[in-house]
């Protein structure tokens, strides 16, 4: 039952993630003309995102029934969800959580007219909520409204820094069209802007929930959740430098060199590549005991 849980946290965190940096993006920072551009396909992209939200949200309170319970029977008992649901703290949260899922689902399968703005606040308070739950709960009192803060702020701002490199991979390869160019140009610049708050808060906050969640820096090897969380912070350190090289090397080079846009665009979608494992490790040792 872990692995599934594991796998199901992948794609929630994962789906979540993307949904909020995408709509945040075309709804702030792609101009106009560069918007309807990509419209198309990135609505595509969200649609599932939800999708797989929903269905990956209803699974995680089966898996947590299972957990709570007794196993793989209560996974599949009715009774228990209900119990769950109305009788624990990760339960009363999840009841909102679904229900925002689900708003999600429902407003991007009408024809929701594409305000991005909307459905970027919307993921928002879906996406934080997920703060709610989980290890940033464990604490109480002044320390337990910094923890959950600290998480909320940790996933809106890996969701931002995560969830655009898609759309920013998108736009690069519209450099080429002499019409949209000025248009990527800006969006570049306003997400290398907002990317430089969103990087330094994603750290901040991760230092913070090292600081609250483990009491202490991972320094021990053999416990698996440090091991993890070391790995986490590795792969963290590789992307900065990639976003550094890309902001200071790449971006201001794109104006006299082809290879200077073919790079940009491998390293992005590198960038995005190691985003994707970085969820992945964290959906691991996120179901570790923080030890
Ligand atoms: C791209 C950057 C990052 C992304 C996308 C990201 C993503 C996430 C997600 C989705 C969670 C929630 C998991 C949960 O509640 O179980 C989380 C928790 C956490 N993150 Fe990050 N993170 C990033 C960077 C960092 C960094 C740089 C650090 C350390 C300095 C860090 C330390 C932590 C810790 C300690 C937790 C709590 C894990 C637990 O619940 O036991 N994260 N992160």
């Amino acid at each position: 039952m872990d692995d599934t849980l594991v796998l199901c946290r992948l794609l929630h965190y994962g789906s979540g993630l993307l949904l909020f940096g995408i709509s945040a993006f075309q709804g702030w920072l792609a101009p106009q003309h560069l918007a309807c551009s990509l419209d198309a396909a990135l609505a595509r992209i969200v649609s599932v995102a939800a999708f797989i939200g929903l269905l990956s949200a209803v699974a995680w309170l089966l898996l947590a029934s299972g957990e709570m319970g007794d196993g793989w029977s209560d996974v599949w008992n009715p009774s228990t969800w209900y119990a769950v649901l109305t009788d624990t703290e990760f339960g009363r949260v999840w009841q909102i959580h679904l229900l925002l899922a689900a708003a999600l689902v429902s407003f991007l399968m009408s024809g929701w007219g594409r305000y991005w703005r909307f459905v970027a606040v919307l993921s928002a308070v879906y996406l934080g909520s997920l703060g709610f739950v989980g290890h940033a709960v464990m604490l109480q009192g002044a320390a337990g409204r910094v923890s959950r803060a600290s998480h909320v702020v940790h996933l809106l701002a890996g969701g931002f820094w995560l969830g655009a490199l898609i759309p920013l991979a998108l736009c690069l390869g519209k450099f080429a069209d002499t019409g949209l160019r000025s248009d990527v140009s800006r969006a570049l610049q306003r997400f290398s802007g907002l990317g430089h708050f969103a990087v330094a808060a994603v750290i901040a906050s991760g230092i913070i929930n090292v600081a609250l969640v483990l009491g202490r820096w991972p320094t021990n090897v053999s416990s698996p959740y440090q091991l993890l969380l070391l790995l986490k912070m590795g792969l963290v350190a590789v992307m900065v430098g990639l976003a550094i090289v890309n902001r200071y090397v790449l971006v201001p080079s794109l104006k006299n060199s082809e290879n200077a846009l073919r790079s940009l665009r491998r390293s992005t979608l590198l960038e995005l590549a190691l985003g994707v494992c970085v969820v992945a490790v964290v959906s691991l040792f996120g179901t570790l005991p923080p030890q």
